[in-house]
């Protein structure tokens, strides 16, 4: 049984594959072909934080693919009354074919898929958003070809999102340059995992140059609302605008994993812009989560 925590758990071949697998899926979608590999399959759906494209693209998914999904907040669950992680995962996991959990603690996500009798996909923890580097991958390769040896620029925070592109840099073999603010740089260990690949900046324009895509994030991530104002000045040149996009190749893509703050990390011409790309990149995370889908479901051996 395999579990999706991070990119890390897949090889660099098998999310080749994933992204081949996602990009066919879409075209039998758009053609109406029926496909239902899942019938008669649940998908379990923690949420621990707010979402619109992660829940609507892996309910639908699940709804095309012939089963169902079952949405569980803490709200309304035990987890939100502290029944422990441990108990919840042998429970829901007995019940169910394949689960996907958002919540803070990246450890969350590792403890539950100890105990976890059924694959276990990371929706977004605090530390990274695999998820959704699938549909970035695809969306790159839809427009561009391979990403292989190309540039790629994050600008911003060096958050969950910024982790798992650094992830992606190492597994599909492109170049990240990150610009952040000091203080607000990605996690040390895990850039040290794809040192080859990674250059650090502590300025937008000197990281820009060249770029094949330049993607950016909210300032102030779930959970961190508080630190909005703080994070308004510390964050202050660190805005995808026009001037950044001219620095990189005429041709670059924008990507954002939404939702976007016009006027903070992007300007609503980049946006809204012609290399922007967000729309197809969210799109995407209905086909890239159903090719996972796909991939997860059929590694669980039949029970005999
Ligand atoms: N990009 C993304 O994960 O969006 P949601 O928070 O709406 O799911
Ligand atoms: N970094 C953002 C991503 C949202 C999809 C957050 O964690 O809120």
């Amino acid at each position: 049984m395999r579990h999706f925590l991070t990119l890390k758990d897949l090889t660099s071949l098998e999310l080749e594959q994933l992204i081949t697998r996602a990009i066919e899926l879409k075209r039998m979608h758009k053609a109406g072909e029926i496909y239902q590999p899942l019938k008669n399959k649940v998908l379990a759906m923690i949420f621990e934080k707010s979402s619109t494209r992660t829940r609507v693209s892996f309910e639908s998914a699940m709804l095309q693919f012939g089963g169902g999904s079952i949405f569980l907040s803490p709200n309304d669950t035990q987890l939100g009354r502290g029944e422990p992680i441990e108990d919840s995962a042998r429970v829901i996991s007995s019940m169910v074919d394949v689960v996907m959990i958002r919540t803070f603690e990246h450890d969350k996500v590792v403890r539950f898929a100890e105990y976890s009798s059924a694959p276990v996909i990371n929706a977004l923890t605090d530390d990274y958003h695999p998820c959704q580097l699938l549909a970035d991958m695809q969306t790159y390769v839809e427009h561009r070809g391979s990403i292989k040896g190309k540039t790629v620029v994050w600008v911003g925070d060096g958050n969950n999102m910024c982790h798992s592109y650094i992830n992606a840099a190492e597994r599909f073999g492109f170049n990240l340059n990150i610009a952040t603010p000091v203080g607000y740089e990605p996690n040390a260990a895990i850039v040290a995992q794809a040192k080859a690949n990674i250059s650090l900046f502590t300025d937008v324009k000197s990281a820009a140059k060249d770029a094949d895509m330049i993607v950016t994030d909210v300032w102030a991530s779930m959970g961190q609302e508080e630190e909005q104002r703080k994070r308004e000045v510390a964050f202050a040149d660190f805005q995808v605008d026009s001037t950044v996009m001219a620095l990189a190749h005429h041709d670059a893509l924008f990507m954002h994993c939404l939702p976007a703050h016009r006027g903070e990390e992007v300007s609503a011409e980049v946006l809204d812009g012609q290399q922007s790309v967000v729309w197809d990149e969210a799109e995407n995370r209905l086909h890239a989560q159903k090719a996972l889908l796909e991939f997860l479901c059929a590694s669980v051996s039949a029970p005999q």
